[in-house]
């Protein structure tokens, strides 16, 4: 009896759960989260029949852990009114039992295909885990079927950590770029594999490694073409911080170089360079668009973080989707899509504005623009009755900073305007994104403010240009029980 009542207990726990609305406070109002429980990784970004798509590593069933990775799923024509569709998969084969992890979209033949790592823990075995990779396909965009035979890629030569795929179609053939740990899981490195039909993989040759200074594991590689020169793109695990450089728990970098596909080999021109320099940045996948545009979306947040949110019924958002250009230099420049105009509301100011100038934010979200003399110190304040985000510029030492407060609230790096100094900033509920200049540097931070939520320039900073705009709520609410 008591069993069938414990039963009966966790099952109206699980139902209350399922159908509750998260608390308001920290859930973005045009950023994508989760309805409800746990978000991390983009997934399967792509343009399906019109439509964007992003999936993402999800658990449903609580925002306190990621739990076992299902993959969740919202669509949008335009990067930023999404709708939450079911979800795509589920933890229900024996090769993803442990979770269906990330992976990538292409469209082939009217059908949109899903290529994504099967985990299977072992649990008290040397190694743990296993993991492998498995494609899912879909006529409607809605509905996905595992295919028969999977998994397609078995990989028992680089076992244990072996995922995340990313596919693009080169000419006819298909390529995907795996994250891999080598060297008994002490060195991080990408692997490249091609492919006719999607279903039968070779290996076709390593595209980098770390050498020591790049950490133990690769994650979530991605490999794309921008002007002529090719960008890997990835997120190592365990590079030690140095400096003001990598200090989050885990990084997401690029490396720029030459490729060639009759070689497949890929010789880097630049150093491993940080592609964000906030708290929480993690995790990219990019894809073009139909007007050429190579745009990014990243995990906006970190492992290993207990954000006040979890109690709240959800984790982790999304970023603003990014436009990725390179300078000539070899460096990525990131600008938020155009699109982000259908989510702006009504202006709340413009003009010029002196030292101590302050905008209360509607419902917590905003856009504000900042033009003012590069040779003079800055500082811009975002802050509540329980937290404050300082963003300054240090014209001597030539560095820009975020400092969120606490033990490890300061973010830094070297950037200098071009001219006059130019910030385009963007708040959403428990957020701040900072773009640079043309967007040469970026910050994406998360914070947890309570009440209403202003902007204010510091006692020494006169601006030029101090324009604050309301941003729409433009993430549908969720259907409820999804
Ligand atoms: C990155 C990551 C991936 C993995 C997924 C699991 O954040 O660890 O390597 O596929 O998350 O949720």
């Amino acid at each position: 009896m008591a069993e069938i009542i414990n039963k009966l207990c966790t099952i109206i726990l699980i139902v209350r759960y399922v159908t509750a609305e998260v608390n308001e406070r920290y859930y973005p109002r045009y950023h994508l989260a989760p309805p409800h429980g746990w978000m991390n990784d983009p997934n399967g970004f792509s343009i399906y029949k019109n439509d964007y798509h992003l999936f993402y590593q999800y658990n449903p069933n609580s925002s306190l852990e990621p739990g076992i990775a299902h993959w969740g799923h919202a669509k949008s024509k335009d990067l930023f009114h999404w709708e939450h569709l079911p979800i795509a998969m589920y933890p229900d084969q024996d090769y993803d039992k442990s979770g269906v992890f990330s992976g990538s979209a292409v469209v082939d033949a009217d059908n949109l295909i899903l290529l994504y790592t099967g985990n299977v823990n072992h649990p008290g075995e040397d190694p743990d885990h296993e993991q492998h990779q498995a494609l899912a396909s879909s006529s409607d965009g809605v509905n996905f079927t595992k295919y028969s035979n999977n998994p397609v890629i078995q990989g028992e030569e680089h076992q244990p950590n072996f995922r995340d795929p990313k596919v693009w179609k080169h000419n006819d053939t298909y390529y995907m770029v795996l994250g891999n740990s080598f060297q008994n899981n002490t060195l991080g490195r990408a692997l490249l594999y091609a492919s006719k039909d999607l279903i039968s993989w070779k290996q076709v040759s390593i595209l980098d490694e770390s050498d020591g200074s790049l950490g133990y594991m690769w994650e979530c590689p991605d490999f794309f073409d921008l002007r002529g020169r090719y960008v890997l793109l990835f997120s190592p695990q365990g590079i030690k911080p140095q400096g003001d450089k990598y200090k989050n728990l885990y990084q997401t970098g690029y490396i720029v170089g030459d490729f060639d596909y009759k070689t497949n080999l890929f010789t880097p021109v630049t150093e491993f360079r940080e592609l964000d320099h906030g708290h929480d940045f993690y995790a990219t996948q990019t894809i073009v668009d139909k007007s050429h545009r190579r745009i990014m979306v990243a995990w906006f947040d970190m492992w290993e973080q207990n954000y006040p949110e979890r109690t709240d019924g959800f984790t982790g958002f999304m970023t603003i989707p990014r436009v990725l250009s390179l300078t000539r230099d070899g460096r990525l420049i990131q600008k938020p899509v155009k699109e982000i105009g259908t989510a702006r509301g009504k202006l709340l100011r413009s003009g010029k504005a002196d030292r101590g100038a302050a905008v209360t934010l509607t419902d917590k979200a905003g856009e504000i623009k900042i033009k003012a003399e590069g040779n003079k110190d800055l500082e811009v304040i975002i802050e509540a009755s329980n937290a404050t985000v300082t963003l300054s510029y240090n014209y001597t030492d030539g560095r820009v900073s975020l400092d969120r407060g606490g033990a490890d609230g300061l973010r830094r790096t070297k950037w200098r305007p071009r001219g006059k100094l130019r910030w385009l900033i963007y708040v959403d509920a428990s957020s701040v994104e900072l773009f640079c200049g043309d967007g040469e540097v970026t910050f994406s931070s998360r914070f947890f403010p309570d009440g209403p939520t202003a902007v204010r320039l510091g006692d020494e900073s006169d601006v030029q240009e101090f324009v604050v705009n309301a941003m729409k709520r433009t993430v549908l609410k969720p259907p409820k029980g999804n």
